[in-house]
C-alpha cells in the first residue's frame, strides 16, 4: 500500500517534467550576437527544442554562424545577408533545422546546393529580397511544407522548383508583392503537391494556367486581370477558396468563369468596383459554393436565377452591410395536389437587392 502510494507521488513529480522548460541562459555554443533558448520536455526532460535569434548581427559577421547542436529554428532575419553561397548552412546544428528565417536581407541569388543538407527543412522564409529566380534544384531533397517568398523581384516563377522536394506533403507557397507576369507549371503529367498559393498583388494580367497543381487556396487579389473567361480556371478542381479582390481593372466576368471549381465553398469576388454585372451563367458549375463576397464591387443588384446555378449557397455580401441568405419560400397546401414543392428565394437585409 505504501509503496503504492511513493510510486503515485513519484509520477506525479516526474508528471511536471512533462511540461515544457525553457532556459536560455545556458545554451552551449550560442553566438555572442544571439539569443538562444532551449525549451525542453518529456520524462527526464528527454526531448528538447534550440530555437536561435540572431536578427541584426552588425557588419563583419562571418557565416556559418556557429549554432548549438540539436537547433531546430534558425533566425537570420535583417543582416544584410547577400547571395547565398554553398558552405552558409554548414556545420553542427545546420542539419536539424526545420525552420530557417532568412526575410529581410538582401539575397539576391540562392546557390544550387545552398540549402541541400538542411534535410529537415519544413519552414523557408526567404521574404522581403531581392530575389528574381531560383535554381531549378535548390529545393532538392528538402520536405518543406511553407515557403514564404513574398516581397521579392520575381516576375516569372516556374513552380517546378517544387517537384524535387522529398516526400508528397502538401506545401503552402507566398509569392505575394512580386513583379510576376507569368507562373507557370511545365510538369509532363506529374502533380506537384501544392497546396496553397498566394499570387496576390502581382502583374499578372490573366488566371496563370496551373494545371497538374492540387490547389486548395488561391488568391490573385490585386492583379491587373481585366477579365475573366470560360474555364479559366478549369483544371482547379480541388479548389476550396478563391480569392479575387481588389482588381481595380476587372469588367467583365464570363459565363462558365468558374466551371470545373466543383469543390469550392467560399469566392470572394469584395473591391472590385469596376465589375459592374454578373449573368446567372457566370456561376455555372459551382455546385458547393456556399459563400460569395461582392463587398464593394460594382454590382448593386442580383440577377434571381443565379441560385438555379448555386445549389449550396448560404450567404452573398452584397455592398455596405447588404447581406442576403438563401430561404426557401413554402407554397401553400392545396387540397387537390397536396404539398407543393418549395421555391428558394433570395433574401436579403435590405429591399430591392433582387431583379
Ligand atoms: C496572401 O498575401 C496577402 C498579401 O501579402 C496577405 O494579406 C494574405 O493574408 C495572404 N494569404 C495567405 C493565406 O497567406
Ligand atoms: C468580404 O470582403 C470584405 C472586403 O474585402 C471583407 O472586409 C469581409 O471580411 C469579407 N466578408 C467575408 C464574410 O468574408
Amino acid at each position: 500500500m505504501n509503496s503504492t502510494k511513493s510510486k503515485m507521488t513519484l509520477l506525479s513529480l516526474l508528471g511536471f517534467s512533462l511540461l515544457a522548460a525553457v532556459h536560455s541562459s545556458m545554451v552551449k555554443n550560442c553566438h555572442p550576437g544571439c539569443h538562444c533558448e532551449v525549451e525542453s520536455f518529456g520524462l527526464f526532460d528527454s526531448f528538447s527544442l534550440t530555437r536561435v535569434y540572431c536578427r541584426e548581427l552588425g557588419p563583419g559577421t562571418t557565416m556559418p554562424i556557429p549554432i548549438p547542436l540539436d537547433t531546430a529554428h534558425l533566425d537570420l532575419s535583417s543582416n544584410a545577408i547577400g547571395p547565398l553561397t554553398d558552405s552558409m548552412f554548414t556545420g553542427p546544428g545546420y542539419t536539424t533545422l526545420v525552420s530557417l528565417d532568412l526575410s529581410d536581407n538582401h539575397i539576391t541569388k540562392v546557390s544550387p546546393s545552398a540549402l541541400c543538407k538542411l534535410r529537415y527543412l519544413d519552414t523557408l522564409d526567404l521574404s522581403h529580397n531581392l530575389l528574381q529566380s531560383l535554381p531549378s534544384s535548390c529545393f532538392s531533397g528538402l520536405p518543406l511544407g511553407e515557403v514564404d517568398l513574398s516581397h521579392n523581384s520575381f516576375q516569372e516563377f516556374d513552380m517546378d522548383v517544387f517537384s524535387t522536394k522529398v516526400n508528397g506533403e502538401p506545401v503552402s507557397v507566398d509569392l505575394s508583392h512580386n513583379h510576376l507576369v507569368s507562373v507557370t507549371s511545365t510538369l509532363h503529367g506529374k502533380v506537384l503537391h501544392i497546396q496553397t498559393l498566394n499570387l496576390s498583388a502581382n502583374r499578372l494580367s490573366s488566371v496563370p494556367s496551373l494545371a497538374g497543381l492540387p490547389l486548395r487556396y488561391l488568391n490573385l487579389d490585386g492583379n491587373p486581370i481585366k477579365e475573366l473567361k470560360e474555364g479559366a480556371f478549369a483544371h482547379l478542381k480541388d479548389l476550396v477558396y478563391l480569392s479575387i479582390s481588389g482588381l481595380k481593372e476587372l469588367q467583365q466576368i464570363w459565363p462558365s468563369s468558374f466551371k470545373g471549381l466543383q469543390t469550392l465553398q467560399v469566392l470572394d469576388l469584395s473591391n472590385n468596383p469596376n465589375l459592374k454585372t454578373l449573368t446567372p451563367a457566370v456561376f455555372s458549375g459551382l455546385e458547393s459554393l456556399l459563400e460569395l463576397n461582392l463587398t464593394s464591387s460594382g454590382i448593386t443588384s442580383l440577377p434571381t436565377d443565379m441560385l438555379a446555378h448555386l445549389p449550396s449557397i448560404r450567404s452573398i455580401m452584397l455592398g455596405r452591410n447588404i447581406h442576403c441568405w438563401r430561404t426557401q419560400k413554402q407554397k401553400q397546401f392545396h387540397p387537390q395536389m397536396g404539398q407543393v414543392p418549395h421555391d428558394e428565394v433570395l433574401n436579403c437585409n435590405k429591399e430591392g437587392i433582387v431583379l
